[in-house]
């Protein structure tokens, strides 16, 4: 079975137990400054997991597309991708834990459905802490499914409690079913999640009782909800009996390309293997992101400095299997090719895709050219004074000014028998952490959306600013990705050409002029195509499947949006426009304060 049938079969089981099929939402979260990336199919979902009403009810399924950077450094085994597909069903304070794991044990064992063998299958529970009681009720369902007590396991919060993403939210125990591969036990303790590869985890069920407030303290949820996910390419490796997440289709297309490119033949060995792993895992995340074209390129500052990063890294194993040459826009076109399909915004968006990799590598190859000369003009010093100690600043300063990886710098280093002061290295690293990260534009620690008093005016002030381009400029001004901190709004669009003065100044003075009217918000829920009659705009039209929710902010907006927003204008303040710039080509980014 391929990834695309099992996603068919799975949207409609589900819809046959009464769910609702939405559409997944972008990588690039909207609205949304406190992470970098969607992590999980219910992140996009947090308000109404917070008690939100949802348009489509109360029964809900998808598919989204979700990059991890968490797991970045096990990318290379078996199991550890940074861009995967996730299946998922939700339970808005409908149904509760008996159904949720009843349906996800049809669906995996029936054989109209998946038809696993249940004998393959292991499940592990919250085992309960002083706060939350151990998951007996969820045990007692899987005993009566027929899973006998030596493959259902209680662990602890590392492993069965999921979330919050970042400090506070929805959250709850949860229970994880895992495939047996059959592979030999790594000893002992061999059990799910001990991470040896024997047992592959595939769907997670949330049980979301609580909502974090803070640190220690958690209050129940107006509703209880269920939130799954399953991993697509796990669960199609599983399907297909393979004994690795990169066996599957889409992987052995992109291996094709890296084994041609390097010159292997036969099998791998282990670093080699791992190398190829890392090259197509970090290149399709990178043509995931770009591919999506809401202004994210890579950079040193947050989403486009971890495409730098996967990109870099990509590079660097390239080199590894004695690739010299730029090669990354060619893995990154393999991927395009096989992804279009279900993701057609790769191909039309294909040549914006290639050029950023491309550009991105020789960026790179000229700073390790760079690095490397720097090195060599340090070397006669090094070796008469630091009694074979490179200084942890040294190697710093190389990274710092010269974006010279670290890896790099041990390597040349050894080579001419010297070590790299590390403990030097990282102490000189926080302290520059920390010192940008006081005078950064922003910070992102993960977590969930600020619905802060700021944050609502500025999302409010976003759809005025929206609707005052759209007059200024004219109708092409289209929203290609917003992003709001308590700080400022920062705000993507359509439009070919540097904005005059004269422009920005009749846009700040028409969102001002509707700010002193005071016109009042209101939300109205339709179906989409009452909302697109009316004239409603609204980047992702589709977001949440037949149902839309639409904002109007007097007879001036009307936008097709999730909220919140706040209740007039008149609580906005004094609108001003700090910046307009290029953000990439045809797409112009403003960034705007309220005073
Ligand atoms: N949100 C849960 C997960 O991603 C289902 O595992």
């Amino acid at each position: 079975m391929q990834a695309a049938e099992l996603k068919k079969l799975y949207i409609d089981f589900f819809v046959s137990k009464g769910h609702l099929e939405i559409p997944g939402a972008p990588l690039i979260p909207e609205n949304d400054p406190t992470v970098l990336f969607t992590t999980a199919g219910m992140h996009p979902l947090v308000p109404f997991l917070l008690g939100e009403r949802h348009p489509a009810g109360t029964r809900l399924v998808n598919c989204q597309k979700c990059i991890r950077t968490g797991d970045i450094d096990s990318v290379g085994d078996s199991t550890h991708l940074t861009f995967f597909e996730m299946l998922g069903n939700w339970s808005l304070g409908d149904y509760w834990k008996r159904d949720a794991i009843v349906w996800s044990y049809e669906f995996l064992t029936s054989r109209q459905w998946l038809g696993f063998d249940p004998q393959r299958l292991h499940v592990t529970l919250f085992e309960g802490d002083d706060n939350v009681p151990p998951d007996e009720e969820s045990a007692d369902v899987w005993r009566e499914l027929g899973i006998p007590d030596d493959r259902i396991y209680f662990l602890g919060r590392k492993d069965n409690w999921w979330g919050p993403a970042g400090r506070t939210g929805p959250c709850g125990p949860d229970t994880e079913m895992f495939v047996d591969t059959g592979a030999e036990p790594c000893g002992e303790n061999c059990r799910p999640g001990c991470g040896c590869g024997k047992y592959f985890e595939i769907w997670n069920d949330v049980f979301m009782e609580y909502n974090k407030l803070d640190e220690n303290r958690y209050e129940s949820l107006k509703s209880k909800n269920i939130d799954t996910g399953m991993g697509v390419e796990r669960t199609v490796a599983m399907l297909q009996g393979a004994g690795s997440i990169y066996e599957i289709p889409v992987f052995r297309d992109v291996f094709g390309v890296v084994r041609k490119l390097a010159g292997i033949g036969g099998s791998p060995d282990g670093g080699t293997l791992a190398s190829m792993r890392v090259i197509s895992d970090h290149v399709r995340t990178t043509v995931h992101v770009l591919g999506e074209n809401l202004g994210v390129v890579p950079s040193n500052l947050g989403q486009g400095y971890v495409l730098r990063r996967l990109i870099r890294l990509a590079v660097r194993h390239g080199r590894k299997l004695g690739i010299e040459e730029p090669f990354i826009h060619e893995v990154g076109r393999r991927v395009i090719e096989s992804e279009s399909e279900d993701y057609p915004e790769l191909r039309e968006n294909r040549e914006h895709v290639l050029s950023e990799l491309r550009r991105e590598e020789e960026r790179f190859n000229k700073t390790l050219r760079d690095g490397l000369r720097e090195f060599e003009k340090m070397l006669p010093d090094l070796l008469s004074s630091s009694g074979s100690v490179v200084p942890g600043e040294t190697a710093f300063r190389l990274y710092d000014t010269y974006g010279f990886p670290i890896e790099f710098t041990r390597d040349l280093a050894a080579e001419h028998d010297l070590e790299v002061d590390m403990d030097g290295y990282r102490k000189a690293f926080d302290r520059h952490r920390e010192l940008s990260r006081k005078g950064a534009d922003k910070t992102f620690d993960g977590g969930l959306a600020d619905h802060s008093e700021q944050v609502r005016k500025l999302h409010t002030a976003t759809h005025l600013l929206h609707q005052a381009l759209r007059e200024v400029l004219g109708e092409h001004v289209e929203q290609r990705g917003s992003n709001i901190t308590p700080e400022r709004l920062r705000f993507d669009f359509s439009h070919p050409r540097k904005m005059t003065g004269e422009e920005k100044a009749r846009v700040e003075q028409l969102v001002n002029e509707i700010i002193d009217r005071d016109l009042p918000i209101c939300c109205e829920e339709m179906s989409l195509k009452e909302a697109l009659d009316r004239g409603a705009i609204g980047l992702f039209k589709d977001k949440y499947g037949d149902r839309v929710k639409v904002y109007n902010v007097g007879d001036f907006s009307c936008e097709i949006c999730g909220g919140p927003h706040v209740e007039r204008t008149g609580e906005l303040g004094h609108f001003r426009i700090r910046s307009e710039k290029s953000s990439s080509r045809g797409i112009r980014r403003i960034k705007a304060v309220l005073e």
